[in-house]
């Protein structure tokens, strides 16, 4: 397939699996180029033969791991050269870590926030510069509906949603006026590896395929921020309205739904 300077090139952390995968699959039915980053090999490379068929006129894979801050970046320098510009950078990649207050977490919040948030702010700060030259381009964070307050059990995950989402605030302000767009993307509950922990009940949880189509849908809309399931745009607004001791009452009760935990699972948990 021939492409064009203005054909979009797209490059997505986190692809290989999930809303990263989702989304990669629906910019490829638009026609994107598109440009892969994950740890597992085999699951890029088989990916990027189904973008193929979907209509990508051209796919090319990094298997890197992201918190390899260099690596990263030379990942990122090969598609810049290869596709002649980069034109939307899509910061995916995320884990989920889980803290508990009978052990030390130091760890897990530690790859938390390198994946979340430091390999994120790693890619966005080596794309912007270049963007801003051209005038043009997209950076689009994958943030969460756990940005919006602190979530127990996920100190690390919430923190580093926080940051990121706070971060892609300052930033869209700061490139708007050379022609670059911020995105901010804040999933509820989607069907992904990262949820499957959960046993309990997660509202309004959507399939990943279609929220991938929403998110990319938006990102090439050129939307500030997209939130999907849409339900949650009210959860944010009763978040951000809840005093204190009302969220702290109800948040407990809320999490031990979607987690379906039990005494007993959580007396386990603790070994
Ligand atoms: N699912 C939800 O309900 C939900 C809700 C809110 C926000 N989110 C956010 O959505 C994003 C995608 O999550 P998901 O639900 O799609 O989870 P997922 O299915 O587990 O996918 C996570 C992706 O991140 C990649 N990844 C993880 N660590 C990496 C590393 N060190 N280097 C490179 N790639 C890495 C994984 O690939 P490899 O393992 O191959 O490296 C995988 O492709 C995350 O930022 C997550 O926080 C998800």
């Amino acid at each position: 397939m021939e492409t064009s300077s203005r054909t979009p090139a797209i490059v997505i952390t986190g692809a290989s699996d999930g809303i990263g995968k989702a989304m990669a699959v629906e910019f490829a039915r638009q026609g994107a180029r598109l440009g892969l980053v994950a740890r597992r090999k085999e699951m890029l490379e088989a990916l990027a033969s189904e973008l193929r068929r979907a209509g990508s006129p051209e796919v090319l894979v990094e298997p890197v791991d992201v918190t390899d801050f260099d690596a990263q970046r030379a990942a990122l320098e090969r598609f810049e050269t290869r596709f002649g510009g980069i034109t939307h950078l899509i910061l995916n990649a995320g884990i989920a870590a889980r803290t508990t207050p009978w052990s030390d977490s130091w760890a897990g919040v530690k790859e938390c926030l390198d994946v979340n948030l430091m390999a994120a702010l790693n890619a966005a700060e080596w794309m912007k510069p270049r963007m801003v030259t051209r005038k043009s381009g997209t950076i689009a964070g994958v943030s969460s509906i756990a940005s919006y307050r602190g979530l127990p059990d996920s100190g690390a995950y919430s923190t580093s949603k926080a940051a990121l989402s706070t971060y892609l605030e300052s930033l869209r302000v700061d490139v708007a006026r050379y022609g670059v767009r911020v995105v901010t993307i804040a999933p509820g509950y989607i069907r992904t590896a990262l949820v499957k922990r959960n046993n309990g009940n997660m509202p309004f949880i959507m399939d990943a395929a279609k929220a991938g189509r929403i998110f990319a849908r938006g990102v090439l809309a050129g939307k500030r921020v997209i939130v999907a399931p849409w339900q949650y745009n009210f959860a944010i607004l009763i978040l951000r309205l809840m005093p204190v001791w009302v969220y702290d009452f109800l948040i407990g009760i809320f999490m031990r739904g979607v987690r379906g935990d039990t005494p007993e699972s959580r007396r386990a948990s603790k070994t």
